[in-house]
C-alpha cells in the first residue's frame, strides 16, 4: 500500500501552502523522489493544404474520450459530402494513416477511431468533396500505456456562460495539452425542452473563438452539470421527451463515451498514470441520494481497485463543505446537501488509505484549492479539492470576501480562469496553475497526493 500524504500535508502551515508556488519538501519517502520527463515535443503543426472554410465547418471540430488505441471524433457541418484526412506524427513530421469519406444523415457525425498507437498525437482535418475547403485541423493524443513515465499536462474547466470569446481557452488551445477536462455547464440551456433549442445552445458555443481554438486542441472527457438540461432541474421539472433531447443534445456535441449501461458516468484509465472517474451528479438524484446506489458502488469499487498513480474524479459540484463560507444556503443543490453519501465517500477514501486522489470539481464560478473538510472536521481534511473554471459565467464574488483564517481554502478567488493540472507521477505532485484570459498565472499551488 502506498504511503498516505497525511502526514505531509497536515503538517504544513496553511500559509506556508497559501499560493506562492513553494513546494513543501518531503521527507522519509523513499519510494517517490524523482522527477518525471516532460512529455516529447510534437512535430510542428501538420500542414494538410487547402483552404479553412469558416462557414461550411463554423463549429469547428471536436474529439473526445481518447483512449490508448481510439479517440471519438466529432463534427457539426452544413457541408454534406466530406472526406476525414488523419496524420500521425512520426519523427519530425507527419503521416498520414487514413483517408475515409464521412457516412452522416444528419448536422452532426462522430465515429469512434480504432487502431491507434498509445501516446502519440494525432492531427485530423475534414475536406470538400472538391478538395479545396477544409475544416480547421484538429489534434489530439492518445494516452500512455504502461510506463516509461512523463508528466502529464491536463486542462479543466466548467461553466462558459459569458465573457465570450472565452480567450482563457484560446491559451488552454496552446498548451498542447494531453487532455481537457470539462466539467458542466457547457452551455446554459435553461428554457430549452425540445432537440433543436438544446442544439441551438451548442451550435453558439462551439463557434465561440475560445471554444473553436480549444476543440481542436486537444480531446475532452466531459461531464455535465445542471444547466446542460435546466437549471437545478429534477425529474419531475422536465417535460417529456426533455431529458433524452438534452442527453442527445449533449452527447452529439461532446463527444463522449459511455458507461457499461448507457450512462454518463465512466472511467478512463492513462496507463499507470492517471485514472479518470467521470461522475453523474445530476441525473440519478433523489430526494435522499446525490448519486445512485449503483454509481456510488461503482465509484468505491474502481477507486478501490485502481493502481493508477493519480485518481482524478470529475465531479461537477464540489464535494466541499461550504458550511463556513456560505452556510447551508442552497446546499440541496451540492453534495453538502447529502451529508449521508457525503461522508460515505470522504471516509472510504481515507479508511482503505486509496492514494493520489484529486477531486476536480466546477459549477461554483470561482477558483479554488481546498480540502473538503475543514481542519478538524472530517476525513475530508486529508483529500484536496481542486475547482476549475469559470471560463466565462458570472463570477462568484464571494470567493473574494471570504477571509479563511483555518487553512481550509489555500486558493480562493474569482477570476475567469481555466486551471492546468501537471501531474508527475515521480514526485507524486501535481502543479495547480489557474490560467486568465490574459494567460497569465493568477494563482499557483503544488500538491502532493
Ligand atoms: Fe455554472
Amino acid at each position: 500500500m502506498r504511503p498516505t500524504r497525511r502526514s505531509v500535508i497536515l503538517g504544513i502551515p496553511a500559509f506556508y501552502l497559501a499560493c506562492s508556488g513553494e513546494t513543501p519538501k518531503e521527507s522519509g519517502d523513499s519510494t517517490e523522489t524523482a522527477p518525471t520527463p516532460e512529455r516529447e515535443p510534437e512535430p510542428a503543426p501538420w500542414e494538410p493544404g487547402g483552404t479553412e472554410d469558416s462557414v461550411a465547418f463554423a463549429w469547428g471540430v471536436q474529439s473526445g474520450d481518447a483512449e490508448t488505441d481510439r479517440v471519438i471524433l466529432s463534427l457539426r457541418s452544413v457541408d454534406t459530402a466530406l472526406t476525414l484526412v488523419i496524420a500521425e506524427a512520426q519523427g519530425d513530421g507527419w503521416v498520414e494513416v487514413k483517408r475515409q469519406p464521412i457516412e452522416r444523415t444528419g448536422e452532426t457525425y462522430q465515429e469512434l477511431i480504432t487502431g491507434l498507437n498509445p501516446d502519440t498525437a494525432y492531427r485530423y482535418v475534414y475536406f470538400t468533396a472538391d478538395g479545396q475547403r477544409r475544416s480547421k485541423v484538429g489534434r489530439f493524443r492518445t494516452p500512455p500505456k504502461a510506463g516509461p513515465l512523463r508528466k502529464l499536462v491536463i486542462g479543466a474547466t466548467s461553466c462558459l456562460g459569458g465573457n465570450e470569446p472565452w480567450s482563457n481557452l484560446s491559451f488552454a488551445a496552446e498548451a498542447q495539452l494531453d487532455v481537457m477536462l470539462m466539467l458542466g455547464d457547457i452551455v446554459y440551456a435553461d428554457g430549452a425542452q425540445t432537440l433543436e433549442d438544446y442544439r441551438s445552445y451548442y451550435r453558439h458555443a462551439l463557434g465561440v473563438q475560445g471554444l473553436l481554438d480549444l476543440t481542436a486542441s486537444t480531446s475532452m472527457i466531459a461531464t455535465w452539470d445542471d444547466h446542460e438540461v435546466g437549471n437545478n432541474w429534477t425529474r419531475e421539472s422536465l417535460a417529456e421527451g426533455q431529458y433524452e433531447a438534452a442527453l442527445q443534445a449533449f452527447r452529439e456535441s461532446v463527444p463522449q463515451g459511455q458507461g457499461a449501461n448507457g450512462q454518463i458516468w465512466r472511467r478512463l484509465l492513462f496507463g499507470d498514470m492517471v485514472e479518470f472517474f467521470v461522475l453523474d451528479c445530476r441525473s440519478e438524484r433523489t430526494d435522499t441520494l446525490y448519486i445512485s446506489v449503483e454509481q456510488m458502488e461503482w465509484l468505491k469499487s474502481s477507486l478501490k481497485a485502481s493502481t493508477a498513480r493519480f485518481k482524478l474524479i470529475l465531479n461537477s459540484v464540489p464535494i466541499n463543505d461550504y458550511t463556513d463560507m456560505f452556510g447551508h444556503a442552497y446546499a440541496e443543490d451540492r453534495w453538502q446537501g447529502y451529508p449521508e453519501q457525503r461522508r460515505e465517500i470522504l471516509d472510504f477514501v481515507a479508511d482503505n488509505a486509496v492514494g493520489g486522489v484529486l477531486w476536480v470539481a466546477g459549477d461554483v464560478h470561482h477558483g479554488m484549492i481546498c480540502h473538503p473538510d475543514a481542519p478538524g472536521d472530517g476525513s475530508g481534511e486529508s483529500q484536496w479539492e481542486v475547482a476549475a473554471g469559470p471560463s466565462g459565467s458570472t463570477l462568484n464574488v464571494a470567493a473574494e470576501l471570504y477571509t479563511d483564517t483555518t487553512g481550509h481554502y489555500p486558493v480562493l478567488f474569482a477570476k475567469w480562469n481555466y486551471t492546468k493540472l501537471t501531474l508527475d507521477p515521480g514526485t507524486g505532485s501535481c502543479l495547480v496553475s489557474f490560467i486568465g484570459d490574459d494567460g497569465l498565472v493568477i494563482e499557483e499551488m503544488e500538491l502532493f497526493l
